[in-house]
């Protein structure tokens, strides 16, 4: 993905800086640890379609790269803390650091991390900024708090799972988004067209990701996968595959932790393909709110980022 950000390269990397700035410490221990989850791993999608949708306006330069750190030092926060619910052993293409020193740590290390974004985030002294921020990542913990309250429940409907995927991470995408409306104040209709297009490609976004949990391979996505399963998370293939095939349902659960008999129970009803339709759905309509901005070179990127969710 990186190499569709060559239009904010230069950007993204004063974004990376900052980040480093803002997480360092004179403690050497921490510091460490601080140095071992530094993000340069990580694809940066949010800070990019945040400074692409800046670009396709008014282009603000005095606050994007801070702002851009923020919503990429919430994202760590988030994984981090992620990492300890599903028990996830590797992350960017290394162990985490719950596998490495225990949960303990990676919680503690997942707060500061938010503690800095938060201080970040208020020496940017825009209100408005900083009331975004804080109402996204409030959704994201309500998000994260009723997947969780849904563990092993069997029942779990297409609809209220993209009211959860919305909230854990489309909400990020589209506050994302709409904060380059924000800084710019650029009104409600581009705000509206902005978090509208960042809803939905980060709805297709999470659809992906979950493919990802049971088709992909941890060696190319350098993360561990099939936790969904493992932790009980019913997720589109696995929602529409009891849909088709409840009497199937105690042979699934026998088999979380057998992906290869997962797919095959999934093959049989079409679910990765209907998955796969689903997350295309949501990226047409993406491309739809997108045909509502004036053209230039950071929309097209913005159409290439969404192209790329839709194929893989
Ligand atoms: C992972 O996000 C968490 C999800 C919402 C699926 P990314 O796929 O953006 O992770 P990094 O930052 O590139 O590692
Ligand atoms: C994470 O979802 C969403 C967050 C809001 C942190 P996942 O648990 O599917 O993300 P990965 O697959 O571990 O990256
Ligand atoms: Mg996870
Ligand atoms: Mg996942």
């Amino acid at each position: 993905m990186k190499e569709l950000f060559s239009l904010i390269a230069d950007d993204l990397k004063l974004v990376n800086n900052q980040i480093n700035d803002q997480l360092a410490c004179s403690d050497k221990q921490i510091q460490s640890l601080v140095s071992y989850v530094a993000p340069e791993s990580g694809k940066f999608i949010r800070p990019a379609v945040f400074l692409l949708s800046n670009l396709c306006f008014a282009k603000n330069d005095n606050l994007q790269i801070k702002v851009a750190a923020v919503l990429e030092m919430i994202h760590l926060a988030t994984l981090l803390h992620d990492d300890v619910i599903d028990n996830a052993q590797q992350r960017r293409g290394k162990a985490t650091i719950n596998a490495i020193d225990g949960n303990e740590r990676a919680v503690l290390l997942g707060d500061y991390v938010l503690a800095q974004a938060i201080k970040l985030s208020n020496e940017l002294g825009r209100g408005d900024i900083q009331s975004e921020l804080a109402s996204m990542t409030a959704t994201i913990c309500l998000g994260e708090l009723s997947q969780n309250l849904n563990r092993g429940n069997y029942q779990f409907t297409e609809e209220q799972y993209i009211d959860i995927i919305a909230k854990k991470t489309a909400s990020f995408f589209a506050s994302s988004c709409k904060l380059a409306a924000i800084i710019n104040d650029d009104g409600k209709s581009v705000s509206d067209t902005l978090e509208s297009f960042g809803m939905n490609l980060g709805i297709a976004f999470q659809i992906r990701d979950d493919i990802i949990d049971i088709i992909g391979s941890e060696a190319k996505f350098g993360k561990t996968l099939g936790t969904d399963l493992q932790k009980s998370k019913m997720t589109l293939p696995t929602i529409h595959f009891l849909q088709k095939s409840p009497s199937r349902k105690q042979e699934l659960i026998e088999n979380f932790n057998s992906m290869t008999a997962v797919k095959t129970l999934l093959a049989s009803t079409q679910s990765i393909d209907y998955s796969k339709d689903g997350l295309t759905a949501y990226c047409k309509l993406a491309l739809e709110n997108l045909s509502d901005i004036p053209s230039c070179h950071a929309k097209e990127t913005l159409v290439e980022i969404t192209h790329s969710i839709a194929n893989f």
